[in-house]
């Protein structure tokens, strides 16, 4: 019998993270794998089936993918739009089934999310419509956001690798809370974050998978790391591209096998923890240049969602603004309103900081504002279009106004550090200036001096 099955791909890997990864993710887009470790089973279902879609590794534990392709050819099996996996220095084999009709060919190390779109292209029937557009906005309200949602919602029902990437403050703890609080309804299970930039490798060993008394210096008594308190939850690895190796390696292992031992201790702990990582890295180039495991990185990377820029979705501006804008009266019981010239305004400026920058312009907006109605004048729109009045020479009013935006750039400085454990570069890197230009700044305003002094 010859079954067609539209969303169904035949799925050849024999590696079994590579397949995996491969196989979650395609199946968290809504399609049916039907995943083959080696090519004579795959030719044998590729002869009984018409699928959507054909991935195979060119180098197979029995038949090569050229074998697998010629075989199909030869018994002139209708062949589905086909893609290839290769590796490095396999291109010219490549070429040659793209010669006998293969559509297409990927080079590991690769992304899902390129794959996925090389998949969109050679076999478009296999993705469904979108029913983004029904969807109660939570994170976003811009089409980019919505669909993130949509596929987070998706997530949340699974626990595999989920890997959030996007600049600072565009909300990626936010989302993984949000994957987090799909299946926990009741708001019970614990959700832990833990940044691995912020201490060294020794202790970050002893956060994440605890200590036995007398482990290390000044283990006075054991204690539980946060794989073991997130059990039943979610595990949100912060900035996962700072970890050094030797954890890379740690971490993968507990993540393959399930379990894992405290520091200085041999009894067995398993724990049931979804674990959620995020970064601001491009994790991928880390692979290429091998500071960051590639094992790992298919591991951590079943499904990527990357959270776009606020610049990207100026559809998000004013929503958030207003939302923020109606959170903090509710608290402060006051009413506050945005206008829809200030809305406007908002969604001209750049935001290098994101949401978390928005949310700290909006609530100082409305604790400075003399009134109710929060126009351009009230989000620090320049009064007039004149050139900036140098400080000597300035009027009261512009010296005002300088004063504000010197208090926005301090506080916004000040958030930022504080959400990158007061780590220079990442810091630096997060608000897009220099190291150099960043300690200027932190000596302009005196922030070294705060924080030691507490
Ligand atoms: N959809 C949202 N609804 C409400 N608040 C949000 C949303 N997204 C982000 N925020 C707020 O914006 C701020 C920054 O969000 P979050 O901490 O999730 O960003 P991040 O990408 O993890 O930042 P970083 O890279 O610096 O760790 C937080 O105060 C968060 O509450
Ligand atoms: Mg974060």
């Amino acid at each position: 019998m010859n079954t067609v099955l539209n969303k169904a791909l035949c799925l050849v890997e024999d590696d079994p993270i590579m397949g995996e990864s491969l196989a979650h993710r395609l199946t968290l887009e809504g399609l049916v794998c039907d995943w083959h470790r080696d090519g004579k089973s795959a030719l044998d279902a590729l002869r009984h089936r018409s699928y959507a879609a054909l991935i195979s590794d060119i180098r197979l534990p029995d038949l090569s993918g050229e074998d697998l392709f010629q075989a199909l050819y030869d018994e002139q099996v209708l062949l589905p739009p086909t893609l290839f996996i290769t590796g490095y220095g396999s291109i010219d084999q490549a070429v040659k089934l793209l010669r006998l009709g293969a559509r297409d060919y990927i080079t590991k190390p690769f992304d899902l999310d390129q794959l996925m779109e090389k998949l969109r292209i050679i076999s478009p029937t296999l993705f469904i419509d979108d029913e983004w557009q029904d969807l109660e906005p939570v994170l976003g309200t811009s089409v980019s956001m919505r669909r993130l949602q949509k596929m987070a919602n998706v997530l949340g029902e699974y626990r595999v690798g989920v890997l959030l990437t996007g600049e600072s403050g565009v909300g990626k703890e936010h989302v993984a809370r949000y994957i987090h609080g799909i299946t926990d309804d009741t708001g019970s299970l614990p959700f832990i974050s833990v940044n691995c930039a912020a201490v060294t490798e020794t202790l970050l060993e002893a956060e994440l998978f605890g200590h036995e008394k007398g482990a290390f210096t000044g283990a006075v008594q054991s204690r539980h790391g946060v794989f073991e308190r997130a059990d039943r939850g979610t595990l949100l690895l912060d900035e996962i591209g700072e970890m050094s190796t030797g954890m890379q390696a740690k971490l993968l292992r507990v993540l393959q096998e399930g379990h894992f031992e405290r520091v200085g201790g041999h009894n067995r702990i398993e724990v049931d923890v979804r674990v959620i990582c995020a970064t601001n890295r491009d994790l991928k180039l880390m692979v290429d240049d091998s500071s960051f495991r590639e094992d790992l990185f298919y591991r951590i990377n079943v499904a990527h969602l990357h959270v776009p820029p606020l610049r990207e979705r100026p559809d998000d501006i004013g929503w958030f603004a207003n939302m923020f804008v109606s959170n903090f009266s509710k608290k402060s019981g006051k009413s506050w309103t945005l206008t829809a010239a200030g809305e406007e305004f908002l969604r001209t400026q750049s935001w290098p900081g994101n949401v978390r920058e928005l949310k700290h312009a909006m609530q100082r907006a409305c604790i400075f504002s003399s009134q109710a109605i929060l126009g351009p004048g009230e989000l620090g729109a320049p009064a007039h279009d004149e050139p900036p009045v140098a400080e000597a020479t300035g009027t009261a009013e512009s010296l005002q106004l300088k004063g504000y935006l010197e208090s926005c750039e301090h506080n916004h400085i000040l958030e930022t550090l504080k959400a990158h454990a007061w780590q220079i570069s990442t810091t630096a890197r997060a608000l897009g200036i220099s190291r150099k230009n960043l300690w200027e700044k932190m000596r302009k305003y005196r922030i070294r001096d705060q924080e030691t002094m507490g």
